[in-house]
């Protein structure tokens, strides 16, 4: 048990949490798409209290975060075409799935022992500054217990870790509000999950379409929809008339709405506090309901976040 302590963005406190990442401990701290729960990634304790802290399957490989693409390419391999897709969307909310650099100083618990890397340079200021204080690649999955709804605000992550971890880093709301955008790049570039990055915009840059892969947060399991950013009422999809007992959120003007003006951008910052909203309106095991939200832009990434919350628990 922890008493966990909340750091504010001034130059001292975080120097006291490059501290406490060095010592092996845990600091969630703000990107721009969800916080983090960050932990030295060449140390395999550190790596190992994030799984505990998270509760997560240890299967699930983690992603790496680095503040440049030299710290990059010090951990993996990067051919003409990985270098050019960095070029275009790092710092930003897009992961690469490369090759490990062999020899590269990871803690075989980051990438579950696949010989594949999960890595991205955050946009984020203060997890610039965090990276750079610290001076090594950090790995952070989203600031959550494992299933639950992902963090886009400290006292999110208070609510879910507080007593967990030794530290949070305040760095306000996060902008995106969904988590990066996967690009496999192992053969055929493959999109890995939705998010951050518009599939389209890849798609322009690389001039093709993207070829789909599985399920990024199922590697041993094709095919099954995992429950996961779920809340902890039923959540019903694509409904345009709720009923009488269902909190509802709504995607255009509403008392609860994702975006009154139906920007996706802003639904997308929007997404995850709205859930827990509807959650706490609708009290424990209360329903929620959803309207439909269009399939392009940020939209796929938000689909892609509400299938899983409405999945069936396991
Ligand atoms: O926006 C984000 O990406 C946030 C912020 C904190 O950066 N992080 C995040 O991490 O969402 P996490 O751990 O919740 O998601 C990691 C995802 C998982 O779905 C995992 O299966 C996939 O990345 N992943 C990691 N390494 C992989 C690999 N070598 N091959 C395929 N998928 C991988
Ligand atoms: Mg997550």
């Amino acid at each position: 048990m922890y008493q966990t302590e909340t750091l504010t963005p001034s130059a001292i406190d975080l120097a006291r949490a490059a501290k406490i990442l060095r010592s092996g401990e845990l600091v969630a701290f703000p990107t721009e798409t969800v916080y983090g729960l960050g932990g030295d990634a060449r140390s395999d304790i550190a790596v190992a209290r994030i799984f505990a802290a998270k509760d997560r399957p240890s299967f699930n490989p983690l992603i790496v975060h680095v503040p440049d693409l030299a710290a990059a390419q010090d951990i993996a391999i990067f051919n003409d075409l990985a270098i050019d897709i960095a070029a275009a969307f790092w710092p930003g909310p897009l992961t690469l799935v490369l090759p490990v650099r062999p020899g590269s100083a990871l803690s075989p618990l980051v990438t579950a022992d696949l010989a594949s890397v999960a890595i991205r340079i955050p946009a984020h200021p203060i997890a610039q500054t965090l990276l750079q204080a610290f001076g090594g690649p950090l790995a952070a999955p989203s600031a959550n217990p494992s299933g639950r709804i992902s963090p886009t605000r400290a006292i999110h992550v208070m609510d879910g870790l507080s007593g967990r971890i030794a530290a949070i880093l305040d760095g306000g709301t996060c902008a995106v509000g969904v988590e990066s955008t996967i690009l496999g790049l192992l053969a055929t570039p493959t999109l890995l999950r939705p998010g951050g990055i518009p599939v389209e915009a890849l798609e322009a840059m690389l001039g093709h379409p993207l070829l789909i892969g599985g399920n990024a947060n199922l590697p041993n399991a094709p095919g099954q929809l995992a429950s996961h950013y779920a809340p902890a009422g039923q959540l019903r999809l694509n409904v345009t008339s709720p009923k009488p007992h269902e909190i509802y959120i709504a995607f255009g003007p509403g008392t609860l709405s994702l975006s009154a003006t139906r920007d996706l951008t802003e639904a997308a910052a929007t997404l995850f506090h709205a859930l827990r909203e509807a959650d706490r309106l609708a009290g424990p095991g209360g329903q929620i309901a959803i309207a439909p939200i269009p399939e392009t832009g940020l939209g796929r990434a938000i689909n892609d976040r509400l299938r899983r919350a409405a999945a069936p628990r396991r």
